[in-house]
């Protein structure tokens, strides 16, 4: 299928005039573009409309509350990586780049777009596994069935409440998947405890530093990017209020509430509140001990105004989508709540795409470590 020509034509035109190029350079590379889509049905981005277009996508996002940083992202082209050890040093690269000690940089790492282009099959680079047992779900229950497919793939986990899942990889679409432990020194994790409440310390709780998002598409003026992982830091209440707090998540409120000393007999003796606050307290302050970068939600709701203002000065919409924009603690503090935002789609974006492990049954298993490795 042929790349939709006005698509990218609007997206050159776009980002030319946001990066101040002038009119003779626009034409040129209009006509170019034109004359590539004629010729071979498609065109391919320099490394300027690359990263231009990677951080509109950000801008665009309309359920991240951090998009005050979206000039800021590093942008890695890896569009000639094309053998398995090749996309894993390039990811493992984009991991302790990222990661940083700490001190957490975005990046995004772009590669080969289309059918030929890899795929990487895990939501998020980094993730913990989830197991089925007799006495109920070991780990993260959102990672059951994707837990499932590594092991089908020869993977075995150990089955502790935090296994760090494998990568997934395909070479391209027709690919059989590679299945490629991170190099542990590579995982960056930050063991949960509570100023003043040590005894939430021994519920053995523990995250990762990164969340990289890992299973979603980019569109820039009419290409498809099918792997595009990307990473900013978190923002506690992530962490604290849904993947700790959610009953199809961890669901540790009981657990954290009986160790803080609440009544969890009676709902109105807010029992979950005050845990959520309480475990919110306790990611913040072990990310703070661990010297990992993370946000709070007040001032991550700050920086949305920021950036909703910058915006308004540039001329431009904030587009956004509320339910996602708020925080889930004490979302009425923030600004955010008392406002409506367009949940309008502007591209260059971010889509969700079919997971491709639904086909695992008729795909052929390969078994390996990173050749490199
Ligand atoms: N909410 C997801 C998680 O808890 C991460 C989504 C991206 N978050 C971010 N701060 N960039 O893992």
């Amino acid at each position: 299928m042929s790349v939709n020509i006005e698509e990218a034509l609007e997206f050159i035109t776009k980002s030319y005039t946001e990066l101040g190029i002038d009119t003779a350079g626009l034409e040129k590379r209009v006509n170019e573009v034109q004359q590539e889509i004629m010729q071979t049905g498609t065109y391919s981005h320099t490394l300027e409309e690359l990263a231009i277009g990677a951080k509109m996508a950000w801008r665009n996002s309309n359920r991240c509350v951090g998009r005050l940083f979206w000039d800021r992202i590093q942008v890695v082209d890896a569009r000639e990586a094309r053998s398995v050890p090749e996309i894993c040093e390039t990811l493992f690269g984009h991991i302790n780049k990222a990661t940083n000690g700490g001190q957490i940089r975005p990046f995004i790492t772009i590669f080969q777009p289309g059918s030929s282009g890899p795929r990487i099959w895990n939501h998020q680079l980094i993730r913990y596994a989830g197991y089925r047992s007799e006495q109920g779900i070991i780990g993260d229950p959102a990672s059951v069935s994707f837990t499932e497919v590594c092991e089908g793939l020869g993977w075995r986990g150990t089955r502790t409440e935090f296994d760090i899942l494998p990568l997934v990889i395909q070479e391209n679409a027709l690919a059989t998947p590679t299945v490629i432990e991170i190099p542990p020194e590579l995982v960056l994790e930050v063991p949960i405890t509570h100023p003043d409440f040590p005894s939430i310390a021994e519920l053995g709780l523990r995250w990762y530093a990164v969340p990289i998002i890992s299973e979603m598409k980019l569109e820039i003026g009419g290409i498809t990017y099918q792997a595009v992982p990307f990473n900013g830091w978190y923002m506690e209440t992530e962490i604290s209020a849904r993947n700790f707090a959610d009953e199809g998540r961890y669901n540790k409120l009981t657990a954290v509430a009986e160790k803080i000393g609440l009544n969890t007999k009676r709902p109105d003796s807010l029992w979950k509140d005050r845990a959520l606050v309480e475990l919110s307290v306790a990611v913040l302050e072990s990310y703070h001990k661990a010297k990992v970068q993370i946000v709070d939600h007040h001032t991550a709701a700050r920086q949305f105004g920021q950036f909703e203002a910058n915006e308004q000065a540039a001329g431009r919409e904030v587009t956004g989508e509320w339910a996602w924009l708020i925080p889930p603690v004490s979302p009425a503090t923030t600004h955010i709540f008392h406002q409506r935002y367009p949940n309008k789609v502007v591209k260059p974006n971010f889509f969700y795409q079919d997971a491709p492990f639904e086909r695992t049954e008729i795909i052929p298993v390969k078994r390996g470590g990173c050749p490199l490795h």
